[in-house]
């Protein structure tokens, strides 16, 4: 029986907040869904985007990270979120004459003499902005499985091609990681389109809340919509599901960033197939028995 099926049916017969199942086996691979995805690493215990954050998810068991990719002044590709070095690092002490610190007014060398985590807390003082390649690697080494985003592509020409070339290049395009491992998002369509075309058996998802009726315009080259949680209800869900994807199987949707027990319940109960969370812990615990 399908996961999604099986998830439907124990919500139809237990009511959302009664949706406990027994845990996958993490080891085993096993994953039932909604699939539980650390956002920017777990988040809400390790400085975001970091291989800190990375391990943290690790340690609590959590299978699948998401992360934010973007380029440096030379060219290199580096896990952020913003676009710019301040709210994350301690660049603006660093460089005080660099404003507004943009990522891509600085070389990867310069980026990693910063520190990128003591803004989280002192525990973290050190940790760096890893470069894609490094990242890519923990989470291989991890056993992990990677929701990959692919932030402001409008600043980065070309950054798609890149990103798949790195991803090629460390092993991350062989059919075992593109049949369970990997997934590259994008709120950009034409990122989205790109990455399709470049590399047609990578598994992408649109970032954002298309129109029901607009949804068929993204069936060639998306396999997901992940919206925010507060734009999803259980009737945009089915019909996200009742399309048919680039890869011939249902669309699916993950949601972001679903930080609490009751709406991890609530998203649950409206059929989602993953939940992007800073707090895996707690999506985790709201879901299954652990
Ligand atoms: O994975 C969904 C989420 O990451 C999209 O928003 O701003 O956190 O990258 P943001
Ligand atoms: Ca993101």
């Amino acid at each position: 029986m399908h996961a999604r099926v099986a998830a439907a049916m124990a919500t139809a017969v237990l009511g959302t907040v009664a949706l406990l199942l027994p845990v996958p086996d993490a080891r085993a691979g096993i994953a039932l869904r909604p699939l539980v995805i650390a956002h920017r690493g777990a988040s809400a215990l390790a400085p975001e985007n970091t291989l800190e954050a990375v391990d943290e998810a690790a340690a609590l068991g959590i299978r699948w990270v998401e992360n934010d990719v973007q380029r440096t002044k030379d060219s290199e590709l580096v896990v952020i979120h913003d676009d710019s070095l301040r709210r994350t690092t301690d660049a603006e002490a660093v460089f005080p004459g660099r404003a507004p610190w943009k990522v891509r007014d600085f070389t990867a060398a310069e980026i990693a003499r910063l520190d990128a985590g003591s803004w989280f807390g002192a525990a973290y003082a050190g940790a760096r902005v890893p470069m894609l390649e490094e990242y890519v690697d923990r989470v291989e080494r991890n056993h992990q499985k990677l929701l990959l985003e692919i932030k402001n592509p409008e600043l980065y020409p070309g950054i798609e091609q890149q990103t798949l070339k790195l991803l090629s290049n460390e092993g991350w395009l062989d059919v075992r990681h593109l049949a369970d491992r990997l997934i590259v998002q994008s709120f950009s369509v034409d990122c989205l389109r790109i990455v399709h075309a470049s590399k047609p058996g990578v598994r992408t998802g649109l970032l954002g809340v298309p129109a029901v009726a607009d949804l068929h315009r993204y069936t060639d080259f998306a396999d997901m919509i992940n919206p925010s949680y507060a734009s999803l209800s259980e009737e945009y869900v089915s019909a996200v599901h009742a399309l048919t994807g680039p890869h011939g199987t249902p669309m699916e949707v993950f949601a972001w960033t679903v930080d609490d027990a009751a709406t991890a319940r609530t998203v649950a109960g409206y059929g989602v197939d993953g939940i992007i969370t800073d707090k895996p812990e707690v999506v985790r615990r709201a879901l299954y028995r652990y």
